[in-house]
Order: structure tokens, then sequence, then C-alpha cells
């Protein structure tokens, strides 16, 4: 992961936000290149899955043929979508102070074991990468005990690592940055939505909060986008943008961010249907990930139990990555899909449902009272083929942007071994990057500066650049100015040399394979485009 880390910040891919400042933790800045790639997800699932789909045809693995639009609604809505949400009561972690060291931790992110000198156990924390974790534990462990190095052997770590949040009690345990036993406090709930205020005058009610998903600017504009685009169900509203989210303790480089993108679905249809659309967004969500590279090994699909499900929820399965971060064998979120029911239109509808009951019933306050007025609009569907009038279900596949290019970037590092200009193998890193998600398509090279190469080489790169991000580079020896491109993952280099000069042709090597094409100067974009889009 340091050399994944390092990579980007080298190359431009991620800087940390401020940083000359010192920079703020769980706010990340794309470079050149990260923002670059970014963009490519967001424009690869936009065109996959909304301006892409043709509705008048049957994907092989959907019950029918069905339409898709999109939206891009406001980041900050009326503070009443998130008490109808269920966000503004529900949406929290649980964080634990260290009257210590005055940290704050998220109860389930402490992680550690159980470490035994002579008679006593004690269960020694770290917030340290699982890399280190093991190490951090016993270091700390022997300082606990006032061992020294040549005394390690006498004590015993557990092989076991734990999150606190698996333990009975706090009482023997060493928070990560304390040197006495039992100084975390109780676990508090702690609500992620960033507040923030509207207009001058800032009363109470004048608060609102920035959106932690994008998902409820779909479900407010549900019947707005019925009434105005003639779509009929099943379809689906896709949006990217931005959420926010006062995370405890952001980490893991942007897994766990405070401002991030989403890309979310919500997919309606009727309720004897959802739970068939709910596998086919599973799938095709899965094999999306798989067709822009990210490897089997490499991403499971983990259906949720009963107990982890959201309030809305019937049910979740998340897409998980191997993130190098996590332990061997533990695996990281980069996508849920979850079979919301009817929860979020009848919510948004009648008032707030208080997720215990079943079926879901009005939230009622100590009045007697609807908690959280619902907005009294009608969401409701009337199929015009059978009259029948109903409230929709929806299947929500909801990713993330952030975590999506995290993963992309992990799976793309590869070191391998390459010829130099000598012939010599070499040790080269290589971001092994989808074309269709590579910031730079192609590098456009004169082999030398000078017989007339830069001026044909100006001229591919001029026609190109109409077409794709490409990037022209004269400068130092070919073999450096390959490496150079094999590192930032682009996929392509065109090479302009003596040949070219009398028969225009170029060489188009490729990242991956390093095989060499010649190709007619003429046809050097349709052969690109063919290469990159498949
Ligand atoms: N509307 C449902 C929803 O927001 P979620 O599982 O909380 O569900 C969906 O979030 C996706 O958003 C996650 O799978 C992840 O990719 C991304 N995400 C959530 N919190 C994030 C964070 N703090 N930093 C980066 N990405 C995050």
């Amino acid at each position: 992961m340091e050399k994944i880390v390092s990579l980007c910040k080298r190359r431009g891919y991620l800087f940390q936000s401020s940083e000359i400042y010192g920079g703020i933790q769980g706010f990340w800045d794309y470079g050149p290149l990260g923002v670059e790639l970014k963009r490519n997800l967001k424009d690869a699932w936009w065109h996959d899955m909304i301006s892409g789909h043709n509705e008048l045809v049957k994907p092989e693995s959907a019950p029918r043929a069905f339409e898709m639009v999109g939206l891009d609604s406001t980041i900050i809505m009326h503070p009443q979508v998130w008490k109808c949400s269920g966000h503004y009561d529900l949406f929290h972690d649980h964080m634990v102070d260290c009257r210590e060291s005055k940290k704050r931790y998220r109860f389930d992110q402490i992680r550690g074991r159980w470490v035994e000198y002579q008679d006593k156990k004690v269960f020694v924390t770290t917030m340290a990468e699982a890399e280190q974790e093991l190490d951090e534990v016993r270091r700390r462990g022997m300082k606990f005990f006032k061992l020294r190095n040549k005394d390690a052997d006498k004590i015993t770590v557990g092989n076991e690592s734990l999150t606190l949040d698996k333990l009975d009690s706090t009482e023997n345990v060493l928070a990560p940055d304390a040197k006495s036993l039992d100084t975390l406090t109780e676990p508090r709930e702690f609500n992620l939505m960033f507040k923030t205020t509207l207009g001058a005058l800032g009363g109470e009610d004048d608060t609102t909060f920035l959106r932690p998903e994008t998902a409820q600017g779909i479900f407010v504009n549900f019947k707005n986008v019925l009434d105005s685009s003639r779509v009929g169900l099943p379809f689906g509203i896709g949006q990217v943008g931005k959420s926010f989210r006062n995370e405890i303790t952001p980490r893991n480089f942007t897994f766990r961010s405070r401002e991030f993108e989403q890309m979310e679905i919500e997919f309606f249809c009727h309720p004897d249907q959802s739970q068939e659309w709910y596998r086919y967004w599973r799938d095709r969500r899965l094999a999306w990930y798989k067709e822009l590279g990210l490897s089997d090994e490499s991403l499971i699909m983990r259906e949720h139990h009963q107990e982890e499900l959201a309030h809305y929820s019937v049910g979740t399965a998340d897409i998980e990555y191997a993130f190098p971060f996590l332990p061997e064998g533990e695996y990281g979120e980069l996508e849920g899909i979850a079979h919301r029911g009817d929860f979020d239109l009848r919510s948004h509808m009648e008032g707030k449902l208080d997720p215990s009951t079943r079926p879901m019933q009005v939230e009622l306050g100590e009045d007697g009272k609807p908690k959280y007025r619902g907005s009294g609009r009608d969401l409701t569907y009337r199929d015009e083929a059978t009259n029948e009038k109903f409230v929709p279900h929806v299947v929500e596949p909801s990713a993330g942007a952030d975590r999506g290019a995290l993963a992309f970037l992990c799976e793309a590092y590869t070191e391998d071994e390459a010829p130099d200009e000598n012939g010599k193998m070499q040790t080269r890193t290589v971001m092994k990057l989808h074309p269709r998600l590579a910031p730079i398509k192609a590098a456009v090279f004169p082999l030398v500066k000078k017989d007339g190469m830069p001026e044909v080489a100006h001229e591919i790169y001029g026609e190109l650049k109409r077409h794709m991000n490409v990037f022209y580079d004269e400068k130092g020896a070919v073999g450096r100015r390959y490496r150079r491109q094999d590192e930032a993952g682009t996929p392509y280099c065109i090479t302009v040399d003596t040949d070219t000069l009398t028969d225009r042709t170029v060489t188009i090597r490729d990242r991956d394979t390093l095989e060499q094409t010649r190709v007619k100067i003429d046809d050097v974009v349709a052969d690109l485009r063919t290469r990159i889009n498949g």
C-alpha cells in the first residue's frame, strides 16, 4: 500500500487536501492524472448504466427491458428530507474518548489482541495499519509490561486480531495512545451528517445538512421525473455527486473520507418483481467491476445477515474488494446493492416510518402525531395497463467513485520486468489500468528530436487530441519516456521513427504486452478507438 500511496503522490494521482497547511484529515485532492481517472470511472458508469442503456432490448439476465434516466440534485436539501429518510435519528457511529490521551476513536475501528505476561492478561490496541498491527501490539505490550527486547519471548500475543466492539468490557483494554488500562469512555452515538446553517439569521430552524448520500435527491424527485419524462415502471434514476460524512476516524487513504463521490441508482419496480430485480442488479454490478479489470480473486459478493441490514432494507449485498491495507483474507466495501422496499417513498409521502414495525407504520411522537411529517404528496404509481395503484419498491446499487478509483489503482499497480533501451531486463513499475479508465490514452513520441520527426509527431498529436486525452514527449531517451508512461498507466505509446518519414507508418507499443505494431498514420485514431473500447 505504501508504494501505491507514494506513486499516487509522485505521479499526481492524489494529494492530501490543503497539504501546504499540514493537511486536513479525511479530505483528498485529485491531481492531473487522478482527476482523469476518476472522471473516466464516472463517465464509464454513466455511459454503461444510464446514457448508453438501450431500453428497447432486454439485457440477457434482466427480467425484462427497462428504462434508465439521470438526475443532478442539490447537495443541500430541505431539512425534513433527513428527518423522513431516517438519517437525522439513525445515521450515527459509536465513538469513544480516551480520558488519558484525550483522543477520539470510532469504537469498531480500534483493533487489538490479548497479551499475556505471567498471570496478567491485557487487551492491547492500536490504530496501526493491518500490516503493522501485530508488531505494534507486541511493541506496546512489551512496553506496558516494562520488558526489554531480550525478554520478548516472555509475553504471549494472541493469534486473533479483534475490534473493540467484539469485547464484553473495556476494563482491561490499553487504548491506542494510552499508558494505563481502562481509559476509554462508554461508546456514544455520533451523527455523521455535517450541519450547516442557511441564511444570515441562523436560528435552529435554519439548520440543515450536507447530504450524506445522493439517494434522497432521487426519491424526492421521483414524481417530477415520472411526470416529465414519460418513463414507466420498471425504471431507474441514476445520479453521480458529492456526499459528506463526518467520519470519526477517516483512514486508509481515500477509502473512508469525509467528502467523497457516489454513483447511485434507485431502481423502481413492482413489489412482486423486486427480488428478481435485486438479484439482477447485484450480478450486473459485480460483472461491471470485472469488465473494467478487477480480478475474480480480489472481489467478493457478501450478502448481509439479517442483523446487519440497514433500517430500511429487506436485503443487501456488498461488493467487496481485497484492498491491500486490509489484513489477509479481509475485504472492504466498494458498493452496496440494497433492496429498500417502499421505505423511502412511503416515508417521504406519509412521514418517517418506524423500521421496527411490520408492516411499517408511521413513527409517532409523544403527542401521538407523526414524529416527522412527510410531504403529503402522492408518490404512488398507477400502472396504465392494469390500473393498479401502488408504492413502487426500490433496488439501490450504490457505488463510491473514490473507493472505485482506489480499487482500480490498487489492482493496476504491478512490478514486472521489461528490457531497457540497451535490451537489459529491468524491474519496471506499471499501472495496468483498463484503457477506458487510463488517464492518458496514448503518448506520442518522435524517436529523436530532429530529421523532421517532431513535426510528424505534432501532426499526429494534434489529430489525436481532438478525440482523446493524449500526451506529447520528445525529451530524453525513448526507453525512459516509455517507463514514465508505464507508471502513469498510459496503455499505448506511438513512436515516429525513420520509417515514418518514408512510409507514413508509426509503431504502437502496448503497455502490458510490450508488443509493437506498425500502423498507418491515417489509421491511428480508429486503431486506438478499437483498442480502448473493444
Ligand atoms: N444510499 C446508500 C448508501 O449511501 P452506503 O453503503 O452508506 O450506502 C454507498 O454508501 C457507497 O458509498 C459505499 O459502498 C462506498 O463506496 C461509498 N462510501 C460511503 N462512505 C464513504 C466514505 N466515508 N468515504 C468514501 N466512500 C464512501
